[in-house]
């Protein structure tokens, strides 16, 4: 298997709720190497260029004011076949439907406010990881 980066978002509900630290440490216990990380409240223009594959959904507007309306804290996280099985540790986007166990099913309250973002994919990881972090604040596993 190949080693992969994939990017974590930690959204406002769980800041708020005090679980990103929680979250950080359930990541790291499945084995995830938290390679970059960081703590800022996204500008309204960063939220809609992040979710701008989503302009057209009837949710874009709420998703983007809710991303804006506390902190978040963003993680590069790597390890064996991270893209997938980070997604695996997340849970279905819809908290209802997540597995137990998982983030979402252990810190979500609903398909808006779901906890935690991960890309969907290896290209849209590297796509979502350079929407972040410039190469220099990424720094591989010593
Ligand atoms: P995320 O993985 O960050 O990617 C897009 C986000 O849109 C998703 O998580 C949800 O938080 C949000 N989303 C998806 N569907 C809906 C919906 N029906 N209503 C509100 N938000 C949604």
């Amino acid at each position: 298997m190949a080693v992969e980066r994939t990017l974590c978002i930690i959204k406002p509900d769980a800041v708020e709720k005090k679980k990103a630290g929680a979250i950080l440490a359930h990541l790291e216990e499945k084995g995830f190497n938290l390679v970059g990380i960081k703590r800022t409240h996204l500008p309204r223009t960063v939220a809609e260029g992040f979710y701008a594959v989503h302009k057209a959904r009837p949710f874009f507007g709420e998703l983007c004011e809710f991303m804006t309306r506390g902190p978040v804290v963003v993680a590069v996280l790597e390890k064996d076949n991270a893209v997938a099985d980070y997604r695996t540790a997340m849970g279905a986007t819809d908290p209802a439907k997540a597995e137990a166990g998982t983030i979402r099913k252990l810190y979500a309250a609903s398909i808006g406010e779901n906890a935690v973002h991960g890309s969907d994919s290896l290209d849209n990881a590297k796509i979502e990881i350079a929407y972040f972090f410039p190469a220099s604040e990424v720094a591989p596993v010593a």
